[in-house]
């Protein structure tokens, strides 16, 4: 069994023994799963290269630990529980032994279509059980997923189809969201039309049963696929190394890159960090609202709570529909234990008010989590009362696409929490921080930049097609360290505060957007010729996106240009990148070499630009009151 710590004295111990010894430490974690042939190596690395390999030459399938390893003392035990979207239909069980044949049954449908172990499949799907299915019937044969959130538009979906060579697409009919019925393989064909000269087969789940067009030359229906395959499927012979999945993620400049995870550490990552951080017991009911698009879904719906055996709830619909009691009646329907969440989400219950939670018994909740951006004061007091009564601890948990798995958390009951502090690293996990020197930042009551400067099981591997491009972002900042892109404070006694990103990054929702990405799309709009995307402090969002755009001459900064670029952007990224607030402006502020002050923009975005420092070196100063008059800061 994975190891489960249950008091602070045994914390600080096995956290002393994991930075002592750490090949020792993470090699009796791994010692837990069930291997095929055990490895030969526990660590190798370089982080110059990077070049990071975790139980070399082990042999393994995460399906096999996911699923087999439990029917022997869980078959019947909930695996997945489904709460659909209409409040009125019925839950959906699948227990271990019938997830186990579906995932079997695709698994060998997938192999009959052609897919072999090596080849990527994209899956493009609402929050329906068949996604997990697929995802881990991929593991099972060793088709490496990845998986693009469905609110995505069929341009952002092309180009991730396209980076990847995915063989196959996985989508759905349409997705019930709340009171909208939403076209998924409408999405889907416009892709395709877009140079996804890779794709062989598209599958099709029937959700909700609308109208869908059909190239029968290509797509297939679940259903179908399925039919009369074996509920046997033997499981592909992964070594630890070989990869297991590619997730899009955005960063700073370019395009999103696919953060690439491999499968032995990966597995042995998640499944620690899941039981220890939501001390997850035997019976109880586990709830993280994610979305399987992002990776919260991959490493806390799928795959952290089925190798630990739990049952893992997951959710169709929305925190408002029919109303914003939605989540709180579902936790007091399935006697919820664990219950992990957004900021963004929590922020927006607070907002309609106490009524819709205190009309729920949550009493059975024991660990309330927080994931995906800094948690504010407000919201992190009103989710401790009203949420978790006081008796639940939270869990705000910081960690990363690229880091796998949570990396800093409290641990419930177990070490304190302090509001708005992700505190303390998990075993195994050695954060630290610098200045942009890369010095050193020691002591207590200091802010630096956050770098992790020894590996841990589940971090990334590389940027799939671009090596160079992971080395590149992840490890040329600081020798030796991977940079996180965030901000920290530790506080006067060693917890510590993520305050977010500190490149051009920004985090709207808990969803991570370019701020490049945005502006490329901007740029799409015939009438734009340049534009500057920053974020701005968001009552609900975390942040909002700040657009100043220079428009072509005689263009009207009015609503129906605004609508516009806003329709640009929808169809070039999704509806999660529009922007909030839009501004023409003359010019941008310049530096003499020709880079955008995104300073000055930000501050001015914030409606604060009392204190903007020197503009004199700019190349054109006179456009920061332009720009200030425009916004009437
Ligand atoms: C931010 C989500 C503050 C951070 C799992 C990070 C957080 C980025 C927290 C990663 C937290 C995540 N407190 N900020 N508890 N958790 N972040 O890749 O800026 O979607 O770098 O992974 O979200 O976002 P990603």
């Amino acid at each position: 069994m994975t190891l489960q710590i249950k008091s602070l004295k045994q914390y600080k111990k096995v956290y002393q023994e994991s930075v002592d010894n750490p090949e020792q430490f993470w090699a009796e974690q791994a010692a837990t799963f069930q291997w095929q042939k055990k490895w030969d190596k526990v660590l190798s690395w370089d982080f110059k290269k990077p070049d990071v390999k975790w139980f070399e030459g082990g042999k393994m399938n995460i399906t096999e630990n996911c699923l087999d390893r439990h029917l022997k003392d869980r078959a019947d035990q909930t695996a997945i529980l489904w709460e659909p979207n209409d409040p009125n239909a019925k839950t959906v069980k699948y227990s271990y032994q019938d997830l186990y044949e579906e995932v079997c049954r695709f698994g060998n449908a997938l192999r009959a279509k052609g897919i072999k172990k090596g080849d990527r499949v994209c899956f493009y799907m609402p929050m329906v059980a068949e996604l997990a299915i697929g995802v881990l019937a991929c593991a099972r044969i060793g088709a490496v997923h990845s998986v693009v959130f469905a609110g995505f538009s069929a341009t952002a979906l092309a180009d991730r189809i396209k980076d990847a060579s995915c063989k196959m697409v996985i989508c759905s009919d349409y997705n019930a969201r709340g009171a909208k019925n939403i076209p998924v393989k409408q999405v889907v064909d416009e892709a395709m039309l877009q140079g996804c000269t890779s794709v062989e087969t598209v599958i099709v789940h029937k959700n909700t049963g609308g109208k869908v067009n059909w190239e029968p030359a290509r797509d297939v229906w679940w259903s179908d696929a399925v039919y009369r395959r074996q509920k046997h499927c033997k499981p592909a012979a992964m070594s630890s190394e070989d990869m297991l999945f590619i997730l899009y993620t955005s960063g700073s400049t370019g395009k999103p890159k696919g953060v690439v995870h491999t499968c032995g550490g990966y597995m042995v990552y998640t499944c620690f960090s899941f039981k220890n951080v939501f001390q997850y017991e035997k019976g109880d009911v586990y709830w993280c609202t994610a979305d399987i698009g992002w990776i919260t879904g991959h490493s806390y719906i799928v795959y952290g709570p089925l190798l630990a055996g739990a049952t893992t709830m997951m959710f169709e619909g929305v925190p408002t529909y029919p109303d914003a009691g939605r989540f709180w009646q579902i936790c007091e329907k399935h006697k919820v234990n664990q219950f992990y969440t957004a900021p963004t989400a929590i922020r927006a219950l607070m907002a309609k008010g106490d009524e819709y939670v205190e009309k729920y018994d949550l009493s059975d909740l024991k660990v309330i989590g927080s994931v995906g951006e800094p948690i504010n004061v407000e919201a992190w007091n009103w989710y401790n009362e009203k949420v978790g009564k006081g008796n639940a601890p939270i869990v705000d948990t910081w960690w990363q696409t690229e880091t796998g798995g949570i990396m800093i958390t409290p641990l419930p009951g177990i070490t304190d929490t302090k509001p708005c502090y992700a505190s303390y690293p998990m075993p195994g996990i050695q954060p630290i921080l610098v200045d942009s020197q890369g010095v050193l930042v020691e002591g207590n009551d200091v802010e630096g930049l956050l770098c992790v400067k020894f590996p841990w099981p589940s971090m990334i591997r590389t940027t799939y097609g671009d090596h160079e491009r992971c080395r590149q972002v992840y490890f040329s900042s600081f020798e030796n360290m991977y940079f996180t892109g965030d901000g920290c404070r530790r506080d006067s006694e060693g917890r510590l505060r993520i305050i977010g990103r500190v490149d051009d990054v920004i985090n709207v929702s808990g969803h991570r957007m370019g701020t490049a990405e945005v502006e490329n799309a901007i740029n799409e709009h015939p009438a734009v010729i340049e534009s500057a995307v920053v974020g701005y402090p968001h009552d609900i969002k975390g942040q909002g996106i700040f657009a100043y755009i220079i428009a072509q001459e005689g263009t009207v900064g009015d609503a129906g240009f605004e609508k516009s670029i806003r329709d640009v952007v929808v169809k070039e990224i999704g509806p999660i990148a529009k922007p909030d607030k839009m501004l023409v402006v003359p010019g941008l502020p310049k530096t003499r070499s020709g880079k955008i002050m995104r300073r000055i923009l930000r501050k001015i975005a914030s409606g604060d630009a009392s204190n903007l420092g020197d503009i004199s070196t700019l190349l054109n100063p006179d456009v920061v009151a332009v720009i200030k008059e425009a916004a009437g800061v």
